[in-house]
């Protein structure tokens, strides 16, 4: 499949893998490039730009296809080494970045000049318009569904793609609820030229996480996500466990006068307990509404190979058979 965003990334099928914290190391990027996709090393879980260049060339051992790095920019009053982190992905001669979080304008001119395209992860149209017009190469759009941060205004993909559609210029891929062949073709229906997947990713032979968290997902269904932080407008889409119950029993009692202080225990340190130790209710970790489509921990190049066949199928034969 030849779309925008194979082009741009010179990859084989339009399939990202986004940023996951404590997921996106090495061995979970190489895979998904190997298998044709964009795969996207985590730089903030690395901590430190020289822990990032490592993790850039433990990848590029592993793999000769292209890969990018995501840069997530916090809101926090004790912002990471960004400056740093920057010089690695350009010295490292990674080709592409995904941006997330905050305005990346600031970082831009440096990334472009060093040839490298810049995908920024949003929630709104207002957003990826910003995006574009800031000098972004494209957006992923991630709608309501998502794991992760949704945002604050709770539109979903089938509304959030089609508005993308008409106001961009830019290309797009569908971010949020992505699963399989299905998802794939319904995206393009909408206007996206791909589609970018966490939630699913995670559910695969080569991620490098606890096996537990894999069977967490594959138990869970569509009902079993919920949003935490809205108080704090840092709403963010979590498997519920008992931790996150509690967390929302915290929200309720308190209401407008929670602080962040107040839910450290259940929010803070807990990537990994969850990811490396499978501790499952230490904590609020992201998972999407799609945990309910997944059902099985495939390699992550049988996921691809099944997605492509799925979409093939999909738009030879059953679309083109009801024309
Ligand atoms: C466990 C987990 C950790 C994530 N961490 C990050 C992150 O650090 N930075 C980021 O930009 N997005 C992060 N995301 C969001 C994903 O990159 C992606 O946008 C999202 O998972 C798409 O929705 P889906 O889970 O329905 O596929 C995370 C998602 C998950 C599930």
């Amino acid at each position: 499949m030849k779309t925008k965003i194979t082009e741009m990334f010179g990859i084989e099928h339009p399939i990202i893998q986004g940023g996951m914290h404590f997921v996106g190391f090495a061995e979970m990027a190489a895979a998904v490039s190997n298998a044709g996709g964009l795969g996207i090393i985590t730089g903030l879980t690395q901590g430190t730009p020289d822990n990032l260049a490592k993790e850039i060339r433990r990848c590029q051992d592993m793999t000769d296809k292209p890969f990018g790095v995501n840069l997530t920019f916090l809101p926090v009053l004790s912002q990471p080494d960004y400056p740093g982190f920057v010089r690695v992905i350009i010295e490292s001669g990674v080709k592409a970045v995904e941006t997330a979080g905050n305005n990346p304008q600031k970082w831009l001119p440096a990334l472009k000049d060093a040839g490298i395209k810049v995908i920024h992860k949003c929630t709104s149209v207002r957003h990826s318009l910003k995006a574009e017009s800031i000098g972004c190469d494209a957006v992923s759009v991630d709608g309501f569904e998502c794991g992760g941060h949704p945002g604050e205004d709770d539109v979903p993909n089938f509304i959030l793609l089609p508005r993308a559609a008409e106001e961009l210029k830019i290309p797009f891929v569908a971010s949020g609820g992505m699963a399989d062949g299905r998802s794939l073709v319904a995206a393009m229906a909408l206007g996206a030229e791909g589609m970018n997947m966490g939630t699913r990713f995670m559910a695969t032979k080569e991620a490098p996480i606890h096996e537990n968290v894999k069977q967490a997902l594959v138990a869970a269904s569509e009902l079993d996500t919920r949003l935490v932080m809205r108080p704090l407008r840092n709403t963010e889409r979590v498997l519920t466990n008992p931790a996150v119950e509690r967390l929302l029993e915290k929200e309720k009692a308190l209401g407008a006068n929670i602080k962040f202080e107040d839910i450290i225990a259940e929010v803070a340190g807990v990537y990994p307990k969850i990811m490396k130790d499978g501790a499952m209710d230490a904590g609020a970790w992201s998972c999407g509404m799609v945990a309910g489509l997944i059902h099985d921990i495939p390699t992550v190049k049988e996921l691809i190979d099944r997605i492509m066949a799925e979409a093939n199928a999909i738009i030879s034969k059953r679309l083109a058979g009801v024309l």
